[in-house]
């Protein structure tokens, strides 16, 4: 469980986060909603420990990490995978090498059970074919389905952080990005694999969450459901998810 607990965070005078407070569990489909700057991004490095608030409480399974010692926070930090925006990955290495990256660095794996880990995980990822090519030769969305197998390599997350993880892919990409965030998060709750996605497209968020949260001036404006999303009487929001009318019924 994630907890918020009335937490603050300004960079100089501006204030991003204003007391802000939220509960999530581990299992959840969360879309994470907002304009440009309105703090989304920063949500997730505090969710980690990459950031540490002014003020407030930020509770992971109850523990406050914002008072825990650097390898106290890295055991807090293994509950999650991310995968930061844009999904940037090491352009002088192959697939094979990025997704094996972690894996090497951080365990003490032999080489041979380092490449079966990251065959399987390619596999599952459908890029098992793409193993040698290098970033540039992949298009976005292979790109970003590289980015979300070497956020995997070598952890067993509990939630799945996604940085607007279907930013600047066309429509079909993004769709296709979208399915494998639900094949990732399939299964019943408590066990899956949940998620937060940070976005500011609305049109993706409701196909992979069923939690939505709006962020606005440090606050979350919105938390609920796609039907009250819908039915949202504030009107920034409602401009926000109009574009919804036009591709689901
Ligand atoms: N390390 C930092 N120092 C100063 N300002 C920052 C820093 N990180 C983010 N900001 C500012 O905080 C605001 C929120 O950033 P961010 O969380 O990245 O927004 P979002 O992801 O919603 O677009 C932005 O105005 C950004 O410029
Ligand atoms: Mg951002």
């Amino acid at each position: 469980m994630i907890e918020f607990d009335n937490v603050s965070l300004s960079f100089g005078k501006r204030i991003i986060l204003d007391k802000m407070s939220f509960r999530a569990e581990f299992y959840e489909k969360i879309a994470v909603l907002g304009g440009s700057g309105e703090g989304k991004t920063t949500l997730l490095k505090l969710i980690l420990g990459l950031l540490n608030p002014d003020s407030g409480r930020i509770l992971i399974d109850g523990r406050d990490i914002t008072v825990l010692s650097e390898s106290e926070m890295r055991e807090s930090r293994m509950k999650f995978s991310i995968v930061f925006q844009e999904g940037a990955l090491f352009d002088s290495m192959n697939v094979y090498e990025n997704v094996a990256f972690s894996l090497r660095e951080y365990s003490a794996l032999p080489e041979e059970e380092i490449e079966a880990q990251v065959r399987e995980l390619l596999a599952k990822l459908d890029l098992e074919h793409a193993i040698y090519h290098m970033p540039e030769e992949l298009s976005g969305g292979m790109q970003r389905r590289v980015a979300i197998a070497r956020s995997l390599s070598g952890c067993k997350p509990l939630m799945m952080l996604y940085d607007e993880a279907t930013t600047g892919l066309d429509p079909l990409t993004a769709d296709n990005i979208c399915q494998l965030i639900n094949e990732l998060a399939a299964g019943e709750s408590p066990q899956r694999l949940g998620f937060i996605i940070v976005t500011h497209k609305v049109t993706d968020a409701v196909k992979v969450a069923d939690r939505y949260m709006y962020l606005r001036q440090g606050k979350i404006a919105f938390d609920g459901d796609l039907s009250a999303l819908k039915l949202t009487a504030d009107p920034e929001l409602a401009k926000f998810v109009e574009e919804l009318h036009y591709c689901i019924s």
